[in-house]
């Protein structure tokens, strides 16, 4: 049947982690057969929805002075005797619920990341109630089970796509707000994940991001159903699919890391050479108070056991400087940790004081003139590492998956199997494709590449092409 829907735009604006890139993208597919499609700006828009984060302070409030913006386009809207939906949606919305209608009464919807599926209910519930609707529950059923499963437009998902695999999260670190704002950990069936890949691959994609908050710890039930797969046999399953070139996951737990993923790293070629495996600090009394389940020396070994399998590994990390208690020695001890592991590129800030965590209660609250000292030290030495990892890339050749235009005409940006972007200015191939590219120059965060004039017998990942 031809679709009758009026056609309608629809803004989404993504604040915070992958998943929410995720969560974003089956908004627009759950929408879609209501007749809206994704417009670039909010301006004319029918409905607005502010994707949020919850995980510091600043994300937090970033949603307030956008709706504060976005007030005014609907007031105007409305003018002109049109009207546009505004949503909030995301980790703000799980955590402030009825809150944000009191802050902003001019919003129309408020729900959190388990309620998407239920938007064209919730939307025939704003029609009929003409009064704000909330719907932060956690329901009893699995939301992937209710998302449409059409292949995307050829090229609509990208050469490199999201694919969630596991959701929520146990663990309770003291600082984080993700456990009651994402619940608890739930594992998608392998079978679902591997259909979701064909038809991401379908549409042209090449590479897929695995996503989890504890992604190494998925547990999904197995084809036959009896039993469970982990990550990595995950991982084997999906290399084996046709049109996958390339497999990442992120993120993952130190203390989940089990032996089959690590060995996954060795032996299935697909798995790209990066792993995101945040540490937080390198101090153990910090840790324990982060009530994390490892210990910095955990994370040292870890490190060894994965380089053991895949030498040419490249690893990131998350830090928190400034966590309730943290001394001076406790911050020397993540420095030293950093000068041992050598990152490849990580992410560092300060604790933002979360309500309802436990670590927010906790006395001894760092000065927020330390938190900065400390993340400034903490950011050279890791901004150092990364140039350098970037500067030992010169004279390397990098397989690099073509991916978007550069800002130059003709110049195309990919990535490296480090994550790293490179600028090629004469790519040869179109989007999609990868090329192996000699890498010319090195800056903070990015690579310039040409195309490798191959030889008989030129070889792999990482292979030095000049002494
Ligand atoms: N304050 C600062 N950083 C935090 N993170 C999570 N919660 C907080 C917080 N309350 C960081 C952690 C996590 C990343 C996604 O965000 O480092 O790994
Ligand atoms: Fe948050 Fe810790 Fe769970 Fe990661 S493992 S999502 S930091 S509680």
């Amino acid at each position: 049947m031809k679709n009758r829907q009026l056609a309608q735009k629809l803004y989404i604006k993504t604040y915070g982690c992958q998943m929410n890139v995720y969560d974003s993208g089956r908004m627009a597919d759950v929408l879609a057969p209501l007749g809206y499609t994704l417009a670039d700006t909010p301006e004319g828009a029918d409905m607005v929805i502010l994707n949020t984060c919850h995980i510091r302070e600043k994300a937090a409030e970033k949603v307030y002075s956008e709706l504060g913006r976005l007030r005014r386009l609907k007031t105007a809207r409305e003018k002109q005797d049109g009207r546009m939906i505004l949503a909030v949606a995301g980790c703000v919305a799980q955590a402030e619920s009825e809150e944000i209608l009191d802050r902003a009464p001019f919003v129309d919807m408020v729900f959190g990341p388990q309620a998407y599926h239920r938007l064209p209910e919730l939307l025939a519930r704003l029609k009929r109630a003409g009064k704000a609707v909330l719907d932060t529950d956690f329901p009893p059923e699995p939301k992937f089970d209710y998302l449409p499963k059409d292949v995307p437009e050829p090229g609509a998902a990208g050469t490199s796509a999201f694919l969630t695999v596991q959701e929520g999260c146990d663990k309770f670190c003291t600082f984080c707000v993700v456990p009651y704002t994402r619940g608890a950990e739930y594992s998608r069936p392998a079978e679902d994940v591997i259909a979701e890949a064909a038809r991401l691959v379908a549409a042209g994609v090449r590479e897929v991001t695995l996503l989890g908050q504890n992604v190494n710890n998925y547990h999904g039930a197995e084809p036959a159903g009896t039993e469970t797969w982990g990550l990595g046999r995950l991982i084997r399953e999906l290399a084996e699919t046709d049109g996958i070139e390339r497999i990442r996951y992120t993120t993952s737990y130190p203390a989940d890391m089990n032996d089959e993923l690590i060995a996954t790293h060795g032996e299935v070629p697909e798995l790209m050479p990066f792993l995101h495996l945040p540490v937080q600090s390198g101090s153990d009394t910090v840790l324990k108070a982060m009530n994390r389940r490892h210990t910095a020396d955990d994370y040292r070994r870890l490190a060894g056991r994965l380089r053991g399998a895949r030498p040419d590994i490249g690893l990131s990390s998350d830090f928190i400087v400034g966590f309730p208690g943290e001394t001076d020695a406790d911050f020397a001890g993540t420095l030293g940790l950093v000068e041992e592991i050598g990152f490849v590129q990580a992410y560092s800030f300060k604790y933002s004081r979360r309500p309802g965590t436990p670590a927010a209660a906790m006395d001894a609250q760092v000065p927020e003139t330390v938190k900065n000292e400390r993340l400034e030290v903490l950011q050279d030495v890791l901004n150092a590492q990364q140039l350098a990892f970037n500067r030992s890339c010169v004279g390397r050749v990098l397989p690099v998956l073509l991916d978007r235009p550069g800002r130059k005409p003709g110049q195309l940006v990919g990535r490296s199997p480090y994550m790293q972007a490179v600028h090629v200015d004469d790519p040869i191939e179109g989007p999609g494709a990868i090329v192996r590219l000699v890498i010319t120059a090195a800056h903070a965060n990015s690579l310039k590449g040409v195309v490798e004039i191959r030889e008989a017998g030129a070889g792999t990942i990482g292979e030095r092409v000049t002494a």
